[in-house]
């Protein structure tokens, strides 16, 4: 695998998780007893990525300090000789390798993603978003690096929604795509957020992507799209066009398995349910007060 580096922005205003995020990113809100951006972290150094980059807002501290070692915490701990608490400490400084970059003002998800054009380079590149959580035994990240290394280009990750939902997201026009799986697509149309009577499919782009580094320079002529942002989809819908020797073509994968966006209220709540509810040391007690309580609603 040669693909090691992964974009992960965490820059966004967070504005449906309100008051929460007045001054915490979303990607700090706990699922159980981590932040959603550490699983995130973890997704990415399981799938090979060693080096990450962090796109960070106006609450860039917290995300900087959950990366961070903490000397007097770790001296408590140590102390006591909690060899259990002092090892989840440690664990997110570990990861990886966690570099960060400043997003000055937040002017969408394409601007996010060009603030890594420095770090990044010429070479092909994932991009996790920070409040998007894959369930670690549902394969996704592997699976499109792989293609990428494979077909080059650019690769997508893809969720069949109901149609009253596809206007919340990016969305994808599809073909078959010759000699691959029936879940690999060629992607032929790219929108952002369309009204469910113009939107193509009811496929969603969620947020994992494997990029070209083509995409810096068509992100540096992107006007700002819908919501007067500066649209990843819009840049990618101009990748699709160029042709391969120019870092063209969008490839995507359609993903079958647990996804859960934590910036969403009623997704957060059921990513935090689910979870906890498979964890060995509080699943069995709490699924026994879960059953009890479902019962009396
Ligand atoms: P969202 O659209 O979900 O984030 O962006 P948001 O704007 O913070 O959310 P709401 O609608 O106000 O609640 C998807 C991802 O892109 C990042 C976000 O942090 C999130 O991970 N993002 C978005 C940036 O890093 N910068 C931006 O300018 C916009």
């Amino acid at each position: 695998m040669t693909i090691h580096k992964a974009v992960i922005p965490a820059a966004g205003l967070g504005t449906r998780f309100l008051p929460a995020t007045k001054s915490t990113p979303k990607e700090m809100l706990p699922v159980v007893d981590k932040p959603a951006i550490q699983y995130v972290v973890e997704e990415a150094v399981t799938a090979g990525l060693d080096d990450v980059l962090l796109i960070t807002g106006r609450s860039k501290r917290t995300l900087a300090d959950h990366f961070d070692a903490v000397p007097e915490l770790e001296a408590a701990l140590e102390a006591k000789g909690d060899t259990e608490r002092l090892a989840k400490v440690r664990e997110s400084t570990e990861l990886a390798n966690v570099h960060f970059v400043r997003q000055g003002q937040p002017r969408g998800l394409g601007h996010a993603v060009l603030q890594a054009k420095h770090h990044v380079g010429q070479e092909p590149f994932a991009v996790l978003l920070g409040d998007d959580l894959i369930d670690e035994r549902d394969e996704l990240l592997t699976t499109m690096l792989a293609l990428q290394e494979r077909v080059g280009g650019s690769v997508i990750a893809l969720l069949e929604v109901p149609p009253e939902q596809i206007s919340s997201y990016g969305c994808a026009a599809v073909e078959a795509l010759e000699g691959e799986q029936e879940d690999t697509v060629r992607v032929t149309g790219l929108v952002e957020k369309p009204p469910v009577e113009e939107a193509p499919s009811n496929l969603a782009i969620i947020g994992r992507y494997v990029l070209h580094p083509a995409v810096f320079e068509v992100l540096e002529s992107t006007a700002p799209g819908r919501g007067g942002e500066i649209q990843l989809t819009d840049a990618l819908a101009t990748l699709m066009d160029l042709p391969p020797e120019q870092g063209g073509g969008v490839t995507g994968v359609v993903f079958r398995g647990r996804r859960y966006d934590t910036g969403d209220r009623l997704d957060y709540l059921k990513a935090v349910v689910k979870i906890a509810v498979d964890r060995p040391d509080l699943g069995p007690d709490f699924k026994a007060w879960l059953t009890d309580y479902a019962a009396r609603l």
